[in-house]
C-alpha cells in the first residue's frame, strides 16, 4: 500500500504533471489508486473536473498538516496512493513527507531548481530522523534533446546532492502532457504508445521497484 508524494518547494517543476500520469499507470494497470491533491491551489481537482469521461482514479483534495496523521486509514483501501504537493506551504509538506513511503522530487534541468532543491532535502532529512525508512529521489522533468544544460544536468544534481539518488529515467518535454493534462487525461490514455508515456511507464516502474524491495 505504498504512498508516493510528489514534492517541492518550487513551484511549476511539473508535480502535478509526474503525479496525475504517474498514478494513471497504475490505474490503467487495474490497480486501486487514490489522488490526494495536497495543494490549496487544487489544480489536480480541477484537471479531474475537466475530464468527461470515467476518472482512472479518485481525486480528493486534502490540502492540511494532518495527512500524515490520517495516512494509515486513507491509505488502508488502496494499493497506491499519491500526493500531490504544494510549493511553498512547509506545515502541508512536511505532513506529506511524514505521510509517504517515497518522496518524488520533481526538478528541472536549470541551476535554480538545483539550488532551491535543498529545502526539500532538508525537510526529508528532518523527516527521516523519525522515519528511517522513508525514500526519495530526484526525478529530472522537461529535459530537452540537445541543450547543454539539460546534457551536464544529472552530473550537476549529483554533484550539488551527493548522497541523493536520481531516478534513472529522465522525462523529456513533452507536448503529449500539456495536450493531454488540458483534457483532463494523461499521456497513457491519449498517446500510449508515444515518448511520454514510456517515460513515465519507465518510472512507474522504478517507483514500483524502488517501494517493494526493500
Ligand atoms: N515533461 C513536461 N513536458 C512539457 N510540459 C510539462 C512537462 N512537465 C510539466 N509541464 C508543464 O509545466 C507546467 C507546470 O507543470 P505542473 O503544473 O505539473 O507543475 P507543478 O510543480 O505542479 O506546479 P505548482 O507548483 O504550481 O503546483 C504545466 O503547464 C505543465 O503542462
Ligand atoms: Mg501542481
Amino acid at each position: 500500500m505504498p504512498v508516493v508524494a510528489v514534492l517541492n518547494q518550487k513551484g511549476g517543476v511539473g508535480k502535478t504533471t509526474l503525479a496525475t500520469n504517474l498514478a494513471a499507470v497504475f490505474a490503467s494497470a487495474g490497480e486501486r489508486v487514490q489522488y490526494i491533491d495536497a495543494d490549496p491551489q487544487a489544480t489536480a481537482l480541477d484537471w479531474s473536473a475537466t475530464r468527461t469521461g470515467e476518472p482512472l482514479f479518485p481525486v480528493v483534495g486534502i490540502p492540511k498538516n494532518t495527512l500524515h496523521r490520517d495516512m494509515p486509514t486513507l491509505a488502508a483501501p488502496y494499493q497506491w496512493t499519491f500526493i500531490d504537493g504544494p510549493p511553498l506551504v512547509f506545515d502541508v509538506a512536511k505532513s506529506a513527507i511524514m505521510a509517504s513511503d517515497l518522496v518524488v522530487i520533481p526538478v528541472q534541468p536549470s541551476a535554480f531548481d538545483i539550488w532551491s532543491a535543498k529545502k526539500i532535502t532538508d525537510l526529508i532529512a528532518e523527516a527521516q530522523m523519525y522515519k528511517p525508512g522513508l525514500k526519495y529521489a530526484f526525478a529530472v522533468n522537461r529535459k530537452s534533446a540537445g541543450t547543454a544544460i539539460s546534457r551536464d544536468f544529472r552530473q550537476s544534481l549529483s554533484v550539488a546532492f551527493p548522497e541523493s539518488p536520481i531516478f534513472l529515467t529522465e522525462v523529456g518535454q513533452r507536448v503529449a502532457f500539456v495536450e493531454s493534462s488540458a483534457r483532463g487525461l494523461t499521456v497513457v490514455e491519449t498517446e500510449p504508445k508515444g515518448q511520454a508515456a514510456r517515460e513515465i511507464q519507465k518510472l512507474a516502474a522504478e517507483i514500483r521497484e524502488m517501494t517493494t524491495n526493500g
